[in-house]
């Protein structure tokens, strides 16, 4: 096969289809390629993946915004191929040819995403090694312990805005604020953390209209953080930063705590919200949870498998003509790695119905050298913080039909918009203010997480929020630490509770 991409500016070698061919249908832009962007992409990926495999195999031309066009990789050993050699397949974006022949430019709505930065996201080689170093090296020393009490803690206070009401709406409540709180804290600025730095984070994204503006509010907060910690250091992952060896400079920390900021605010509240969506609506987490076999770190995985929270990564390009899945890619094509198609690629999971237990081979953390660094943070926030809900909340149910829970998507992301659901009203509960002086658990508590089972250290000190009775709304009943067992859908928690006790 042969490239598709014509190598002269905005121009395609690719056949034309004649008038009334199927290929001028939606989805399909000039030279017949289907377009990877806009409602066929937006509204049906895994229809989109199913016709790109059938009609181009496991990597298929297609096209960015402004029909510019790129690769899409959707076979999973493919993907893996890609990621495991940058010495082809480079993480410089600088090297796209579309930026070189000036075809697309800085106003091209994907510019946020593909432009260089001195970061070790866009670095390959030497530099990305003394980059990832300082980042990879800070992040062992972070105290994965503290930082699930930090998650359960923080998952509480959440829960007490809206517990005594009996109605929430869990991703503008609960999956897009328990990332935010957690990062503030790991870089040590737990001051900074609020509703306009969670609105900001979300605007860098999304690109909204205030997208500039709130950049330079994110860009502002970190910029005072490292001038703090530069002048004084202090035990915090800013402060190993600041003074690892491989001296970054003041503006490298500030853009790798922007960069990281960023790759886990939106994945891990993506991934809270597909969790909690999976948990409440899906009959098989419900009647295996019920049978006490599915843990929530298991719940979690299978989530990184059918709905990953990065969809697709635009962020390889080749470094010379190569062949990749039976297609000739020429020096500067842009690839995708295509996260959510490599995890349903029919070569390694031929029934997508089928629990995908104990199997952590899919790409949702991508692979090689630029694999997720991140990927335990992301986990233990995701894990504790639904544990830490459900079991403050355990008759949670949905408040919609199903039907009517609707996501939006970009070419990196998919995610849900609202995630309404109710419970019976139930008190706050008093926050602990040093997690780490809590008592020792009860063995009645919400505990489904495997790592608790196993008796791993990093597991949370649950129980040590106190119900406190509430100053103002509605009365609710005194209730103890551990939130009284409801009728119905409690069913099911409670089991859980007594499969874990033994019972
Ligand atoms: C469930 C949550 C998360 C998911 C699904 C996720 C996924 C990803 C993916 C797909 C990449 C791109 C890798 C590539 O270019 O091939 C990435 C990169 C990265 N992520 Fe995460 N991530 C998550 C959470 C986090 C967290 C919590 C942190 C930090 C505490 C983090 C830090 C990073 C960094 C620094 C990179 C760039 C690494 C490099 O280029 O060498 N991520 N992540």
């Amino acid at each position: 096969m042969t490239t598709p991409f014509h190598h002269e500016p905005g121009s395609f070698a690719g056949p034309v289809p004649p008038p009334g061919c199927p290929a001028h249908a939606m989805g399909a832009g000039p030279g017949g390629l289907r377009r990877y962007y806009g409602p066929e992409a937006e509204n049906d990926p895994a229809g989109l993946y199913a016709k790109l495999r059938a009609e181009h195999g496991t990597v298929a031309p297609v096209l960015l915004h402004g029909d510019v066009p790129a690769w899409l990789v959707l076979g999973h050993s493919e993907n893996l191929h890609m990621t495991r050699t940058p010495s082809q397949f480079s993480r410089d974006s600088r090297r796209w040819r579309a930026l070189q022949d000036g075809s697309v430019g800085p106003d091209h709505p994907l510019a946020p995403i593909f432009t260089w930065q001195p970061v070790c996201a866009f670095a390959d080689g030497d530099a990305h090694e003394r980059l990832r170093g300082a980042v990879t090296d800070s992040m062992e020393r972070i105290d994965t312990r503290g930082v699930r009490r930090h998650v359960n803690r923080f998952s509480n206070r959440l829960v007490n805005d809206f517990c005594r009401k009996g109605t929430a709406e869990l991703v503008g409540q609960f999956a897009e604020h328990l990332p935010m709180m957690v990062m503030c804290a790991i870089f040590g600025m737990p001051e900074e953390y609020n509703d306009r730095m969670v609105q900001a984070a979300r605007d860098m994204i999304r690109g909204t209209a205030t997208a500039v503006e709130s950049n330079a509010y994110v860009v502002a907060a970190l910029t005072r953080l490292v001038e703090r910690r530069r002048a004084t250091p202090e035990d915090d992952f800013t402060g190993w930063l600041v003074s690892h060896p491989a001296g970054l400079t003041d503006v490298e920390v500030a853009e790798h705590l922007r960069l990281i900021l960023i790759a886990a605010y939106e994945s891990t509240a993506n991934l809270i919200a597909n969790v909690l969506r999976m948990v409440l609506t899906d009959p098989r987490f419900r009647a295996r949870l019920s049978g006490g076999h599915m843990t929530v770190p298991e719940a979690v995985e299978q989530t990184l498998w059918d709905e990953p929270p990065f969809t697709a990564v635009f962020g390889r390009w080749a470094v010379g003509d190569t062949e990749l899945g039976g297609q000739q890619i020429k020096a500067g094509d842009a690839l995708l790695v295509g996260i959510a198609a490599a995890n349903t690629d029919p070569a390694v999971r031929p029934d997508l119905t089928a629990g995908m237990e104990g199997n952590r081979a899919h790409l949702a953390f991508s692979g090689g050298p630029h694999e997720c660094p991140g990927q335990d943070i992301g986990r233990a926030i995701a894990d504790v913080g639904v544990d830490a809900l459900l079991m403050r909340l355990p008759d949670l149910e949905l408040a919609i039909p199903e039907s009517e829970l609707s996501w939006v998507g970009n070419i990196m992301s998919r995610h849900l918009v609202e995630l309404p659901v109710k419970f019976a009203p139930a008190p706050q509960q008093e926050i602990d203010a040093d997690p780490l002086a809590a008592p020792p658990r009860a063995r009645t508590d919400w505990e489904i997480s495997s790592s608790a089972r196993t008796g791993n250290p990093a597991a949370p000190a649950r129980g040590h929020a106190r119900a406190v009775t509430p100053k103002t709304g509605p009365a609710a009943p005194a209730t103890p630490a551990v939130p009284a067992q409801r009728s119905g859908p409690a069913r099911l928690w409670q089991s859980v509770t007594r499969w874990w006790s033994g019972q």
